[in-house]
């Protein structure tokens, strides 16, 4: 098992938090679907992320201070019977065999040790108010350790938040993380593309999300969040999930699809013509969205701040739609009052990571961050007119979006799902295929 990562990502956060201190971070909860059937488990991202252990009912805790070891696991017990019925565990000797525990112990003991662990450290890293009943526990350590305070030791003197330190962390992406998002970003081109040949009117959207998940999961991969693929008046929806519709000859798709690989996700959108032509409308809203994209991704760089790309798709979006007549006005006072927003509604992108909507923050001191290398971002303009827009029935039901995964380089970007059709010429081509 490849855990190198995972240490790198303990090693750095226990470097920052330094000694005196203790960072505990429960896994995700089992969640209900119905009566007793149970959502797939996924794992926190914040706990993959520091290490790679996939069971629920399982804690991280680091303690850089401590001589005996300071990566301690705790963890289901194994179980002859209960494997039978759900699934093998690796319990505590498999913690440290195979994740790189310096001890684990079974989940039942952790109220009996967490205290001793966490006597007379300075600060606790945990991040309150996720989980309210694991919150119970962490409460009933401190309360534990202040009732045994006559005996010379002491309860920590503060509580701090561990996300802020960890989601700084998770904003960097290192090589090994990035090789993975490489590999999300290239299976979930390939659906892309399954998806683009197999598309004819008549379908219904869920047969081309069937194309998706039949990509996805025979790579080894699932959907990094629920595939939107919105036929007509339905990709004018922005998170339209229910794909249940007709595809209809002369309507355009919109699939936004991600593949999560190994807890990482892309995040990627195309729209095409059902039919697989572009008609002079479509064409018209299409080609100017693309030329957004382009002006946005032109500005992913080192020293540019997070707001640049976006910026520069506004600017490039709010001058089409006066030229086709989508608005009235001039573009600045158009851009400055926000009119753009009553056909592009959305920021031009977001952090991608673990999670789809990635951890980080984009602003430091009240200021745009700077884009550095190993941030990704998604770069993702779109257009969306619906039925009944007056004066523009040309356009009516066309929604456009144009979403890549983009990584800041040392001097540049790196488009990760660069190889997915984007011109109309390449899509027809494709398409036609
Ligand atoms: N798929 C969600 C988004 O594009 O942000
Ligand atoms: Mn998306
Ligand atoms: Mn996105």
């Amino acid at each position: 098992m490849n855990t190198r990562i995972h240490t790198q990502h303990r090693k750095q956060l226990m470097r920052m938090m330094g000694e005196n201190s203790i960072a505990i971070l429960p896994s995700a909860p089992v969640l209900l679907r119905n009566r007793d059937v149970e959502h797939g488990f996924r794992q926190d991202s914040d706990f993959y992320y520091l290490s790679g252990f996939p069971e629920p009912e399982s804690v991280i805790v680091l303690a850089p201070g401590r001589k005996q070891g300071q990566y301690i696991l705790f963890c289901r017990d194994r179980d002859k019977k209960k494997e039978t019925w759900d699934g093998r565990r690796y319990g505590p000797e498999g913690a440290v065999e195979h994740f790189g525990a310096d001890d684990a112990f079974p989940i039942a003991d952790m109220e009996d040790i967490l205290p001793g662990l966490m006597e007379n450290c300075e600060s606790v890293y945990y991040t309150i108010g996720l989980n309210p009943e694991f919150d119970k526990h962490v409460m009933n350590c401190v309360n534990n350790l202040r009732s045994k305070s006559r005996g010379g030791t002491h309860a920590p003197y503060e509580f701090v938040s561990l996300d802020y330190l960890l989601h700084d962390m998770r904003l960097f992406k290192h090589r090994d993380e990035l090789r993975l998002m490489r590999k999300a970003a290239k299976i979930s081109v390939q659906a892309h593309i399954n998806a683009m040949k197999a598309c004819r009117p008549g379908l219904y959207e869920y047969q081309l999300e069937a194309e998706l998940m039949y990509q996805f999961n025979r790579n080894g991969a699932g959907w990094a969040y629920h595939s939107i693929v919105g036929g007509g008046a339905n990709s004018c929806i922005l998170h339209y999930i229910e794909n249940n519709q007709a595809l209809n000859d002369g309507d355009m798709v919109l699939i936004d699809a991600g593949a999560e690989y190994q807890g990482y996700a892309a995040d990627i959108t195309r729209t095409f013509p059902v039919n697989g032509r572009f008609n002079v409308a479509q064409r018209e809203i299409y080609e100017l969205v693309l030329e957004a994209q382009d002006a946005a991704i032109k500005k992913v760089k080192p020293g540019n701040h997070w707001n640049d790309p976006h910026e520069a798709a506004v600017r490039v979006l709010t001058r089409g739609m006066l030229e086709l007549g989508l608005l009235k006005g001039n573009v600045k006072s158009l851009i400055k009052e926000g009119t753009y927003n009553k056909f592009y509604m959305h920021r031009t992108g977001h952090w991608l990571g673990m999670d789809v909507h990635d951890v980080g923050d984009y602003k430091v001191d009240g200021e745009w961050r700077l884009l550095e290398k190993g941030m990704v971002l998604t770069v993702e303009p779109g257009l969306y007119i619906p039925a009944g827009t007056r004066g523009v029935k040309r356009w009516w039901n066309i929604g456009v979006r144009i979403e890549d995964d983009v990584a800041v380089t040392k001097d540049g970007h790196d488009v990760l799902s660069a190889g997915l059709p984007r011109s109309c010429e390449e899509i027809e081509a494709v398409m036609a295929g």
